[in-house]
């Protein structure tokens, strides 16, 4: 057994157990009615709606299959980020995180000031877009990359980039769905995004731990955006803290499924209707993990609170001031990194 690196140690009641209980009840929702469609009122999509919305309340989480992004791009996007880690050191080093763009390579990220076992690569998705590129934009867009694109393995900015597009789309159906279930117009949530949206992917890599009873991949935490996107690999890991019981639960992988959770935004914009659920990831000794979440979040100046239509002065007040969305993505990074919480802008 290697030494043990104090700067890894959980505190004893954060450690995780060994044996996780496995969640049984995160859903497994069937996005066939909407993908390739518009999202219109009939039966199927009222169905989907419903479910959706307990997902949101009763879990803060659940899984999508048949979701509209190509198993195959998943693949090429995972097995550039399987040549990627495996790269020296060094060369991944050449690509060390921009502190300006915030994109590029980093394995020194903190929860909460204790080290979390991993490794990541950043990537944001500039100037986005609803609509299809055509190949010269790709080329103009990835022109405005900074050194922080890695050369290697070939075509990696290209698959990130079009993986983002396609998984974007996703996003956008997922936000017209949960809008329905807040009894919302479908497209109320759109506004936000459509414009310099900061939204970005990462590329995690949890290598085998040997002390896996003490570290995690991820420390336990809350996403602070609106929407992440999650393609876990099969080796396991996701643990969520159950709203029933506040007991931590695995969550099992299922092959080319993605795994949704609402973050801090929609808890403020649904004035806590949703909550963002806290979650973490364990590591083991044998198996690396690979997993990449998208952060579907909105434009830097989108400003944050609770919706007008969701509130009532009488029996519902607001329960947030409100705040630029940008404004405390940056304090967030500036401050201790998932420490700087919407709870601090409860009234
Ligand atoms: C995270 O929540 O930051 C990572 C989730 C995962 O790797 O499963
Ligand atoms: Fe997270």
């Amino acid at each position: 057994m290697g030494e043990v690196d104090p700067a890894f140690i959980q505190d004893p009641e954060h450690r995780p157990k060994l044996s996780p209980i496995e969640a049984t009840g995160i859903p497994v929702i069937d996005l066939s009615p909407i993908i390739n469609k518009a999202v219109e009122n009939s039966s199927a999509i009222e169905a989907l709606v419903k479910e959706i919305g307990s997902a949101c309340k009763e879990w803060g989480f659940f899984q999508v299959i048949n979701h509209g992004v190509p198993l195959t791009l998943r693949q090429r996007l995972e097995e550039a980020s399987r040549e990627f880690f495996a790269q020296s050191m060094e060369d991944k080093r050449k690509v060390n995180r921009d502190e300006t763009t915030l994109t590029g390579y980093y394995d020194t990220e903190h929860t909460k000031n204790v080290r979390d076992w991993k490794e990541v690569f950043d990537f944001f998705a500039k100037e986005p877009t609803l609509l299809p590129l055509s190949s010269d934009e790709h080329d103009h867009r990835i022109h405005h990359w900074t050194n922080q694109s890695p050369q290697y393995p070939p075509n990696f900015r290209v698959i990130i980039q079009e993986y983002i597009e396609e998984v974007q789309k996703l996003g956008y159906k997922l936000l017209e769905l949960i809008a329905l279930s807040l009894g919302l117009e479908a497209n109320r949530f759109e506004e936000f995004f459509i414009k310099h949206q900061t939204s970005f992917v990462r590329l995690n890599h949890y290598p085998p731990c040997p002390y896996p009873d003490l570290a995690l991949g991820v420390g336990r935490h809350k996403d602070g955006g609106a929407l992440t996107i999650l393609a876990q690999d099969e080796v396991g890991g996701l643990e969520v803290k159950r709203k029933t019981d506040q007991e931590w639960v695995g969550v099992k992988p299922t092959p080319d499924a993605y795994i949704i959770n609402v973050g801090d935004i929609i808890q403020v914009w649904s004035n806590d209707a949703y909550e963002s659920v806290e979650h973490r990831v364990m590591v083991n000794t044998e198996k690396e993990r690979f997993s990449i979440p998208f952060f579907f979040n909105p434009a830097h100046d989108a400003e944050v609170k609770p919706l007008e239509e969701l509130i009532n002065e009488h029996n519902n007040p607001a329960k947030y001031r409100p705040y630029k969305w940008g404004k405390f993505l940056i304090h967030r990074r500036d401050t201790n990194f998932k420490k700087h919480v919407v709870e601090n802008l409860q009234i």
